[in-house]
């Protein structure tokens, strides 16, 4: 099939490509928009490791191809901290209460994390426990994660986002 040419508005930048049909819109922001955030574990929807933004709902770019995102908006790890690399609350969360270790899952947890609390901007314990319940971390036990989502939560509600 014909590589077919596609526009994705990526962190706020147009980026056009002429791509092959199969190509992932993981692969397409690893390696034709040099976002090397977005990570890639399973590669099969399971470990939620290449979450991203797409128009505003966080999707697991492993299963998703590049040319569905044609005309989209999406944000990736990359784009979610200030203009002068000011961390963004949930990033600063997962820093202060230590939720990585290696930090290989981490990007997918921050993506996944500043999407659900933009939806859910008061979540219940019970709510974060099942977000988090798509993405997996290998090292962290999750007890820190937890805590940084809890605290990001709070932070926003108290108006100090
Ligand atoms: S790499 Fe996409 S869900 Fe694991
Ligand atoms: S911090 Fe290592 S997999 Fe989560």
């Amino acid at each position: 099939m014909a590589d077919v040419d596609i526009v994705v508005r990526v962190n706020g930048q147009a980026r056009r490509a002429k791509v092959p049909p199969r190509l992932t819109l993981a692969d397409f922001l690893r390696e034709k928009c040099r976002l090397t955030g977005t990570h890639l574990g399973c590669e099969h929807g399971v470990c939620g490791a290449c979450s991203v933004v797409v128009d505003g709902e966080a999707v697991r770019s492993c299963l998703v191809f590049a040319v569905q995102a044609d005309g989209a908006e999406v944000t990736t790890v990359e784009g979610l901290a200030g203009p002068e690399g000011e961390l963004s609350v949930v990033q600063e969360a997962f820093r202060e209460h230590h939720g990585l270790q290696c930090g290989f899952c981490t990007p997918g947890f921050v993506v996944s994390v500043t999407a659900f609390l933009e939806e859910n901007p008061k979540p219940t314990d019970e709510e974060i426990l099942e977000a988090l319940s798509g993405n997996l971390c290998r090292c962290t036990g999750y007890q820190g994660i937890i805590k940084a989502v809890r605290a990001a939560a709070d932070k926003a509600a108290a108006g100090e986002a």
